[in-house]
């Protein structure tokens, strides 16, 4: 039940809720790249062995460019020699629109990246990382198997033993090092399983009552999503992959409005813990061998390390939802509107801005919470 505070209430009062989500925001076709932006520095986040490169630098080397078949390509360098004690480029983007609490998105891709050294992830994260939470719905490293989803919250947050869902639970809590974990227990989620059966479909539902993410490779798309070309109703959808929520994660106090995040690293963190990267590579175990054998020379491991999507969706309650933005270090407030089919739905209008104005982020949060 929402309670939104005077000032926004009669923005929702003029848009009663649906049963279905409708669309507000559409990445796809020759638009797709508009509305990220590029991270242009070192990984300094997970310690992998990549410079995320600017946006001049990925389109002119072609690390991020939409195909003839329409789709949006997002790749590792892999033509250029890397000589021992460099980084190899890669990409890291992240969307300029935060989606609120009340939202699902749909992420469908044909090809994911994997292989040895690699570390794809298509997530979202709120501002002010972990305060507003991080979701990772599409996340590996080296040659698992499969998909492995998590969230990462500040301390009080946990996976509850009897969720409904399909999927393993690994770790359980959501602040530790490596989040609450869920392995994918549906096929071809991941590696070349994914990708030599058409890709699939990931589709996250952010509620105060919970996240639950579902995956479906190709042939089990749903005609549900795949014909959700302005609104998406996920009730048809049964048991999800992952489901975390209430009653051991409060999601209104831990999650605000999310940021989507496409990248890959290399090695780092996860993929370059000698543990892990031999568990599925082999080499000879020291700390140097994930870098040492893939990420120096030629770039010969990396024909693999591309995603290639064809859409990412994104649905709300409401017809008209709050879409923040940064600019400024400020968090800009603007309604955005469906517009089916074209990449730019984001159509801000001035009203919305003009009745809040811009809010700093730790107004933002208030605000976003207060309306839960
Ligand atoms: C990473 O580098 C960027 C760009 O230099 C900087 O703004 C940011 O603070 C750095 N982050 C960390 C965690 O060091
Ligand atoms: C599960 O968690 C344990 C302990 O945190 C860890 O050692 C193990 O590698 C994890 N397995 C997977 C598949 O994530
Ligand atoms: C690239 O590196 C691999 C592995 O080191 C080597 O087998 C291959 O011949 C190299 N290719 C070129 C074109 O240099």
């Amino acid at each position: 039940m929402r309670q939104a505070i005077p000032l926004v209430s009669a923005l929702f009062a003029a848009t009663p809720a649906l049963a279905a989500y409708n669309l507000v925001k559409e990445y796809s076709g020759t638009d797709f790249f508009q509305g990220w932006d590029y991270y242009g520095n070192f990984d300094n986040l997970t310690n992998g062995d990549v410079t995320w490169v600017d946006q001049n630098t990925a389109a002119s080397s072609k690390l991020t460019y939409v195909n003839d078949a329409g789709h949006a390509i997002v790749k590792v360098d892999d033509t250029s020699f890397v000589p021992f004690n460099q980084k190899r480029n890669s990409i890291r983007v992240s969307t300029q629109d935060y989606f609120p609490v009340g939202s699902v998105v749909v992420f469908d891709a044909t090809h994911v990246p994997f292989g040895c050294s690699v570390w794809p992830s298509f997530w979202m994260k709120g501002q002010d990382w972990p305060n507003g939470g991080e979701i990772d719905i599409f996340e590996g490293v080296n040659k698992m198997p499969t998909n492995q989803m998590a969230l990462h919250t500040q301390s009080g947050c946990s996976l509850s033993s009897s969720a409904k869902q399909t999927g393993k639970v690994n770790e359980t809590d959501c602040s530790s090092g490596t989040g609450c974990t869920v392995l994918e227990s549906q096929p071809n989620s991941y590696g070349d399983d994914f990708n030599n059966n058409g890709g699939g479909v990931w589709a996250m539902q952010l509620e105060t009552s919970g996240i639950s993410i579902w995956f479906w490779s190709r042939k089990d798309v749903p005609d549900s999503v795949t014909s959700a070309d302005k609104t998406i109703d996920p009730s048809s959808w049964g048991t999800p992959s992952a489901f975390f929520g209430s009653p051991s994660c409060d999601i209104s106090k831990f999650f605000g409005p999310q940021q989507m995040v496409i990248d890959i690293t290399l090695c780092g963190d996860w993929a370059g813990v000698p543990a892990w990267y031999q568990a599925t590579c082999g080499g000879d175990g020291s700390q140097s061998a994930c870098y040492v054998d893939n990420v120096i020379n030629n770039g010969t491991a990396y024909s693999d390390a591309y995603f290639e999507i064809s859409s990412i969706k994104a649905y709300s309650t409401d017809s008209s939802v709050l879409v923040a933005s940064v600019s400024g270090g400020s968090i800009v407030l603007a309604t955005a509107t469906a517009s089916p089919g074209s990449s730019s739905a984001n159509s801000a209008s001035g009203s919305v801005s003009g009745l809040l104005g811009v809010l700093a982020a730790s107004t933002l949060a208030a605000f976003s919470w207060a309306l839960l």
